[in-house]
Order: C-alpha cells, then sequence, then structure tokens
C-alpha cells in the first residue's frame, strides 16, 4: 500500500523573494469569505462557545474580519447574538423599536435597559408614527408613572425624513435641526426607518470595519445538519444573517451535502459555508450541492482529540494544498480552520491556497471571548472548550446522553487572559504584512505564488529563538 506523507504548517518554510515592496503598509490583505462576502483582513473567528458570541462578532467585524455565532443555544439565543451584532451600527435602522403612548416612564426605562436603548418612536400600531422619545425628554422627569404621551415630542413637531433620503441629507437635516435621531416615513407616516447621529458617526469612523450594504457589521452563524437545523437557518436570515456557517465534525458526508442542498433551495441568497473537510472530492461533492465557501481542517484544531481518538484526519498544510486547486477552478473561497499557532502559521495557510483562517485558540481567553475570567495561582484565565468536548456535549440543548455514553474528541482547557482581541488580531496581521513584504506580494493572491520548502527537524529547531535564556 502507498502511504504518502501529509504536511503541516511547522515542517514548511516559504522562500524569500526579491521585494519590490517598500513598506508593510503597501500590502493589501482583503480577500475573499465566500463567493459573495468579502473581507479587509483574512481572520475569522470560531463557532465555538468559548470563542463567538456577539462581543467577539463585533470586535472582529469592526477589525474587517468577521466572527461566527456559535450554535450551542437554542435559535432565540443565536438569533438575539445575531440581532445584537446587525443592531451595532447602521446608517438606517430599517425595524426601529418603538413605545406605545400609554406606556408608563417606569415601562420606558425597563425597555431601555432591556434592549440597550434610550430612544423609541412612539407608536400604538408599531407603524404610525405618533412622536420619538429620548434620553432628553426624561432627564428631568422624576415621576415614573408620567405617560409616555406626555413627555415624547408629539408628530406635529417631529422632523422627518423619506425612506430614499441620501446619508449626506440626512447628516444636514440632523445638523441644522440640532437633532440626534431622524426618524424615516412614508407619505401617510407610516414608520419606514431611522437614522441616527451616532450611527453616522460610527459609519464614517470605521472604513476598516466589515460592513453590509446598510452600513451594518458583518455576522456569521452556525447551523447543525440535523433536527431543527433549517428553522435556525431561516431564523438566523431573518435577523439578518450573513453567512451561515454548516457546524459539523465530517463535512463529507451524506448529512451535510443534504442539509446544503435543503438550506441553499430554501434560502436561494444566503451564502453557505460547508464543512469541514479535508480532502479535494470533499470540495467537489460539497460545491457540487451548492456551497459559497468550503472549510477545511480535519483534527489540526487546538483543542481537538479527533485525530488521537479516531485516528483520521489530515494534517492542515496538506488538507489545504490539496482542496485549494479544486476551489481555485470553482472560484469557491477556502476558509482553513483550526491549528493558527502563530502569525507565520497564517501566512503559510493564505500561501498554500485559503482565502481566510478561523481561528479558535489563539482568541480564546481574550477580553471578548464569553465567560468570564477566573483567578488561579494570582492569574487570571480563561476557559477554552471544543466543542466535542465532553463537558460541551453535555451541555448541549437537546443533550440526551450520560457522560459515560460520550466519546469526546476535543479537551477543556485553561488559557492565560490576553486581554483585547485587536491586539492579538494586530499581532497576527504585522506578521502576514511582513510575511507578505519577504514574498513579495502585495495582495493575497500574489502571495499564493511563494514558493514552499521542507524543512528538517534541525531546520525547526533554528527556525525559533535557540540557544538563548528567554526572559
Ligand atoms: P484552533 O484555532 O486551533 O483552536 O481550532 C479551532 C477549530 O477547532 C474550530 O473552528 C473547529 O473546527 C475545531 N474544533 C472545535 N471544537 C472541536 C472539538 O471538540 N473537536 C475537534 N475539533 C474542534
Amino acid at each position: 500500500m502507498y502511504i504518502p506523507t501529509a504536511l503541516s504548517y511547522d515542517d514548511v518554510l516559504l522562500v524569500p523573494k526579491k521585494s519590490a515592496i517598500k513598506s508593510r503598509h503597501d500590502v493589501k490583505m482583503n480577500t475573499q469569505l465566500t463567493k459573495n462576502i468579502s473581507l479587509k483582513i483574512p481572520i475569522v473567528s470560531a463557532n465555538m462557545d468559548t470563542v463567538t458570541e456577539s462581543t467577539m462578532a463585533i470586535a472582529m467585524a469592526l477589525e474587517g474580519g468577521i466572527g461566527i455565532i456559535h450554535r450551542f443555544c437554542d435559535i432565540s439565543s443565536q438569533v438575539h447574538e445575531v440581532k445584537k451584532v446587525k443592531r451595532k451600527q447602521n446608517i438606517v435602522i430599517g425595524n426601529p423599536f418603538t413605545i406605545n403612548t400609554k406606556a408608563t416612564l417606569a415601562e420606558f426605562k425597563e425597555r431601555s435597559t432591556e434592549l440597550g436603548c434610550s430612544s423609541f418612536l412612539v407608536s400604538d400600531d408599531g407603524r404610525e408614527l405618533l412622536g420619538i422619545i429620548t434620553r432628553r425628554d426624561v432627564v428631568f422627569c422624576g415621576d415614573d408613572s408620567t405617560l409616555v404621551k406626555n413627555i415624547m415630542t408629539p408628530k406635529d413637531k417631529l422632523i422627518v425624513g423619506s425612506i430614499n433620503i441620501s446619508t449626506d441629507d440626512a447628516k444636514k437635516m440632523l445638523r441644522e435641526n440640532k437633532i440626534e435621531k431622524l426618524p424615516l416615513v412614508d407619505e401617510d407616516f407610516q414608520i419606514k426607518g431611522l437614522i441616527t447621529e451616532k450611527d453616522i458617526m460610527r459609519n464614517s469612523n470605521n472604513v476598516q470595519a466589515s460592513k453590509d450594504k446598510l452600513g451594518r457589521l458583518l455576522v456569521g452563524a452556525a447551523v447543525g445538519v440535523r433536527g431543527d437545523y433549517l428553522e435556525r437557518a431561516v431564523a438566523l436570515t431573518e435577523a439578518g444573517v450573513d453567512v451561515l456557517v454548516l457546524d459539523i465534525a465530517h463535512g463529507h458526508s451524506d448529512n451535510a451535502i443534504e442539509a446544503i442542498k435543503v438550506i441553499k433551495r430554501a434560502l436561494p441568497n444566503m451564502e453557505v459555508i460547508g464543512g469541514n473537510i479535508a480532502t479535494a472530492q470533499g470540495a467537489l461533492d460539497l460545491i457540487e450541492a451548492g456551497v459559497d465557501g468550503v472549510k477545511v481542517g480535519i483534527g489540526p484544531g487546538s483543542i481537538c482529540t479527533t485525530r488521537i481518538t479516531t485516528g483520521f484526519g489530515v494534517p492542515q498544510l496538506s488538507a489545504i494544498l490539496n482542496i485549494a486547486p479544486v476551489c481555485k477552478k470553482y472560484g469557491v473561497p477556502l476558509v482553513a480552520d483550526g491549528g493558527i499557532k502563530q502569525s507565520a502559521d497564517l501566512v503559510k495557510a493564505l500561501a498554500a491556497g485559503a482565502d481566510t483562517v478561523m481561528m479558535g485558540g489563539q482568541l480564546s481567553g481574550t477580553e471578548e471571548s464569553p465567560g468570564p475570567a477566573i483567578n488561579y495561582k494570582g492569574r487570571q484565565y480563561k476557559i477554552s472548550r471544543g466543542m466535542a468536548s465532553l463537558t460541551a456535549a453535555l451541555s448541549r440543548p437537546d443533550s440526551k446522553e450520560k457522560h459515560h455514553q460520550i466519546t469526546p474528541e476535543g479537551i477543556e482547557a485553561r488559557v492565560p487572559y490576553k486581554g483585547p482581541v485587536k491586539n492579538i488580531i494586530a499581532r497576527y496581521l504585522g506578521g502576514l504584512k511582513s510575511g507578505m513584504s519577504y514574498g513579495n506580494a502585495k495582495t493575497i493572491s500574489e502571495l499564493k505564488e511563494c514558493q514552499f520548502i521542507r524543512i528538517t527537524n534541525s531546520g525547526m529547531r533554528e527556525s525559533d529563538s535557540h540557544d538563548n535564556e528567554v526572559l
């Protein structure tokens, strides 16, 4: 039996080229996540419950990447997380929150805290605009039983815009009228949207962020391939999610292929990333089923024990090298998922043919990852766990198995608290930009033309700092 050799990131290096790049700022890191979604940086945060919920997804999108909200919760909780990201910034809020004229100030305050929103359009049927109530209206009102209708700015005093108003005209109206909110209505005064000064400011300040056509941050969400997956996919789509990511350990399976077909049939305009796979045939089958991106990685994850539990897997660099030509031929971007330990791995993954990398472990333990930091011997840590670890399997909403019936393919770990995720991203991007200048690559596509060489154990030893006592 012929047994081929397969390589992982540490087995190779890239050969430097004569570089015409004068500064690391001259390189462009934009790339495709899927056929129709582009990102400004090639980093995606993993759909793990210790990595990506709305806080991480917001931070990732603000940096120019994207976060994929995990699915280890009921549908409404996942939808809620997606909505939090989509509401973080917009140019036009399409479906603004409203409050009834007969609500009391106490109810206003309660709703305000619950929704994290300090002002509401006033409407009794949710459609006709009757007024607006903002933080300024309530600030000096001490009586909590006061009705909204008695403190709101009423319809006849409202400044409103039409739904087709341009951002520049909206800015002018906000400035000239010294207001912070501009409700958008049709000729019958039916609510059609809301533009706020804060949103316009946010949008013009963060040009680097990943945004949709309405200026809202991009976000993805994971779905499974069994049970309520279609209901979940539909609910997430209605919540405004930009991309659905199939979350299944063995993506080259009838279950996954069927789920992709069902989702694409029901939601033809939704971008779907299929995976995980580790072979060219896997990519071909998922592409034929209709995916808009493929996710590659069987067993490289930092918390993953699939390979030692099952004996199956493909070292990640070879998996990417084998699949990339198929993805290129069909114009379907490749997400290299798992196994990134340092910025060199990101550079190697992209040079091997990936368009983005998905990172879990490296982004866990950050300020934005879910869960509190815990103290251990005077240091702060956060928990990182595999989604097929024992505790994750036991805490699934639909879990019926007892602990002794579960064969884990992941572990639970303690990771040092790392501070804001943007610092980690900055370190990775710094390494990528430097790498691109060694490879004379102004773009990620040019990086793919670089030559790999295999190294030996002594080459590996030489690569890291050596013969020092590291401080
Ligand atoms: P990391 O960046 O090396 O930590 O890898 C993250 C990736 O590991 C995720 O995006 C998943 O594809 C994968 N993964 C997450 N949980 C598990 C698990 O329990 N077993 C195997 N792989 C996992």
